[in-house]
């Protein structure tokens, strides 16, 4: 039996140690392709494996077509937005993620996000602190209790949009809409999937309805925000900041614009720990 680690950014090199271990130990073969730059390299190296495992890679169904023995496939991170569940289902290949592996490491890139975001992008000229204000957690899964813990023993307010928080009295309040999450929040991190209902939710009205300095930070999908509304947000408004850890598809024009407005990481940053 043959499973595949294909990531185009590669686990650290202890996950790589870690996977193989546990594969050998099952009698299994481990093939790696780490880095790869072009699709058609995928497409041969699926051709004869009964297991692949991901990262953000994408498995659609040109790849799913070209993995004849394919059985399985596992995404180790959140969602599963990069791969094409419906022609997997067809071919009859399961399909699993790992929620919460890498959650605190998320968790902390939205904390560090939101120092950077507020600290001028660490150059010279008069920042805010966090502490005091107020930070609104749109999706309250494993990332989004973490974010809340953490800027809660930084002196935040914490403000949840959960009709059912899985765990009360936390010291967080609930709210009732989406609406007033940003119109009371001076920073508002983003913790859901990319699904047909979310993509393109958070645009210009919600944006605008933030108080004077409010920052959006994104450590989600680029997909959730629209970026016509972002753009024409951060135009209208020179207060308003937008921190991603998925750069939005025009960010050099953006940037250019709106400088240190907006911020994305070069390249996905949130599960890039060796603890993840
Ligand atoms: C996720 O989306 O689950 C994490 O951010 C990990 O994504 P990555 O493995 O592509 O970095």
């Amino acid at each position: 039996m043959k499973i595949l680690v294909a990531t185009e950014k590669p686990f650290a090199a202890v996950a790589v140690k870690g996977i193989r271990e546990v594969i050998e130990a099952a009698g299994a073969e481990l093939v790696l392709l780490e880095k790869y730059t072009e699709k058609a390299q995928l497409l041969t190296a699926v051709a004869d494996i009964d297991g692949i495992i991901i990262r953000s890679d994408k498995v659609d169904a040109e790849v799913l077509d070209a993995a004849k023995q394919l059985k399985i496939v596992v995404r180790a991170g959140a969602g599963y937005d990069n791969i094409d569940l419906a022609e997997a289902t067809a071919k009859g290949v399961c399909v699993m993620n790992t929620p919460g592996q890498n959650s605190n490491a998320v968790a902390e890139l939205a904390i560090g996000m939101m120092i950077y975001m507020s600290r001028n992008n660490f150059t010279p000229g008069t920042g805010c602190e966090l502490s005091g204000k107020k930070l609104g957690i749109i999706g309250f899964g494993n990332i989004g209790q973490l974010v809340a813990k953490k800027a809660l023993g930084l002196g935040m307010k914490v403000l949840v949009l959960a009709p059912n928080p899985s765990e009360k009295h936390q010291g967080w309040e609930t709210v009732a809409t989406i609406d007033e999450l940003y119109s009371k929040c001076n920073f508002v991190s983003v913790n859901i999937p990319a699904t047909p209902e979310t993509k393109g939710m958070i645009g210009y009205d919600l944006l605008t309805k933030m108080p004077k300095g409010g920052c959006l930070i994104n450590t989600a999908r680029k997909e959730i925000i629209c970026e016509e509304g972002l753009n024409k947000a951060l135009a209208e408004r020179a207060d308003l900041k937008y921190a991603t850890d998925i750069a939005p598809v025009a960010y050099a024009e953006l940037k250019e614009k709106y400088g240190k407005q907006i911020f994305a990481t070069p390249k996905k940053q949130g599960a890039e720990t060796g603890e993840a």
